[in-house]
């Protein structure tokens, strides 16, 4: 249960403006492709939307006093975009940044500091409408939005992410139609990665521009992909599959150029490449956030793709992702031996269990206690053998809006009872309270 980090190790939590926020028609907010997405039937489990959420619009300073009371010293939260730009061609919404502003403040009273993400998910519904991601001028509006926040808010946040899980906007929006928009085409999938790893290198520029000294990084989702067996069929397929997963989109952050098994096998989708786009997607950064949860195994299907194999012995989450460590240590270790980077946050990392209120009011967690500690026991390994991590955000603070799968994931240390919007910190509230006040005064010792 006690791990040690360095004595400047920040610990937070994240979350995101669709899966919290609510308000969802409130100060002059434009549609965003999950309002339409969670209104178009059979979309989303339930018919969940997050129009109201966890109503974090109206609760914030409620959440920050709990925010305190867990000793956090960092949280990590998205910019909702069409909050801010509803609609591109009216002005900015001043009333949309205004809560930001108020947002920022009230943070850096409590002596938290803000990692601001401008990107999860949750694009401008007029900008799907005039093509998307896969759509150049879609990169082109995201610079010009890094530009207006980056404005706004540049002069007290130090530490900006532009995307986060590329992967997942471009391959599960635009590919596979499990998220918003739900389009189904490998060719808009790649184009819409294309354009919005440009759109994250333009946005570091206009950070760079309008918060100088700030800390700016892209959060990636390395998910390790093993085979199944040591066959060399699976082992092909699992080398393949990572490619297209994680090494797509860490080759072209981190070392500017796709990968060439990857564009072989994609010669009829090839991405839109202009002359100068890697460039502009791999320039320097000063943190890569990492996210994991998980692994998949995978085994060959015999036709150059994978079919995915549930792992002999792994315990699973609600998610019915593996509970799997040592994958956590792998995809730390893999960013900094195989890319070089020298500077790494995880800015995710949780886990769904089917929470209950029991007789005394109270919620159990134990599994949720036990996962955190075997991968804070992963991360902990990692930096002790000079992997450079510098912070870990718990997914999440509160229970929220999980995507398709409506609310039916809770991922807090705090339970949200929705029918009344009551917060109950969990078991896990108080245990990871616990560690990072156990961490603080290790660090104020040494
Ligand atoms: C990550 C997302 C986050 C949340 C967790 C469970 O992929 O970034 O919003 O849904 O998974």
């Amino acid at each position: 249960m006690t791990h040690d980090f360095p004595s400047d190790f920040v610990w937070g939590a994240a979350a995101s403006a669709y899966q919290i926020e609510g308000a969802a028609y409130e100060d002059g907010r434009g549609e965003s492709i999950w309002d339409r997405f969670c209104s178009t039937p059979g979309k989303v489990r339930a018919g969940d939307t997050g129009d109201v959420a966890c109503d974090f619009y109206h609760r914030y300073r409620e959440d920050i006093a709990l925010m305190r009371e867990l000793g956090l010293e960092a949280f990590r939260f998205s910019i909702a975009w069409p909050r801010v730009l509803p609609s591109a061609t009216r002005p900015v919404n001043e009333a949309g940044l205004d809560f930001y502003d108020r947002l920022v403040d009230a943070l850096l009273e409590a002596r938290i500091r803000p990692f601001v993400n401008l990107f999860h998910w949750d694009l401008p519904q007029e900008l799907e409408d005039a093509g998307g991601w896969p759509e150049r001028r879609t990169a082109e509006a995201f610079a010009a939005y890094a530009e207006t926040v980056g404005d706004r808010l540049g002069d007290r946040v130090k530490d900006w992410i532009t995307h986060n899980e590329p992967f997942c906007t471009s391959w599960l929006g635009y590919g596979l139609g499990a998220h918003a928009p739900g389009r189904t085409s490998v060719k808009d999938a790649l184009a819409a990665a294309h354009h919005a790893l440009l759109g994250h290198g333009w946005a570091v520029e206009a950070l760079r521009r309008t918060a100088p000294g700030a800390e700016i990084g892209i959060v990636i989702d390395p998910w390790p992909i093993h085979p199944a067996t040591d066959s060399p069929e699976d082992v092909t397929a699992a080398y393949a599959e990572d490619g297209i997963r994680n090494r797509w989109f860490f080759d072209a952050v981190l070392r500017g150029a796709y990968p060439e098994d990857v564009l072989e096998r994609f010669t009829d989708d090839a991405p839109p490449v202009h002359d100068g786009d890697l460039a502009t997607m791999s320039t320097p950064l000063d943190f890569v956030g990492v996210n994991n949860y998980s692994r998949r195994t995978v085994r060959a299907d015999g036709r150059g793709g994978v079919i995915e194999v549930r792992a002999a012995d792994g315990e699973l989450t609600n998610m019915d992702w593996e509970v799997y460590p040592a994958g956590m240590h792998e995809s730390l270790v893999r960013m900094h031996r195989e890319y070089g980077v020298d500077s790494l946050y995880v800015t995710e990392n949780g886990a769904a269990f089917a929470d209950v209120r029991g007789h005394d009011g109270q919620v159990h967690d134990v599994e949720r206690i036990a996962y955190l500690d075997g991968y804070l026991g992963a991360i902990a390994a990692a930096v002790a053998e000079g992997v450079p991590v510098r912070g870990y955000f718990v997914w999440s603070l509160l229970d929220n809006f999980e995507w398709s799968l409506g609310y039916s994931k809770r991922f807090g240390l705090v339970y949200v009872d929705y029918p009344t919007l009551e917060r109950i910190p969990k078991d896990s509230f108080h245990w990871y309270r616990e560690l990072i006040a156990a961490s603080r005064a290790a660090a104020l010792a040494s």
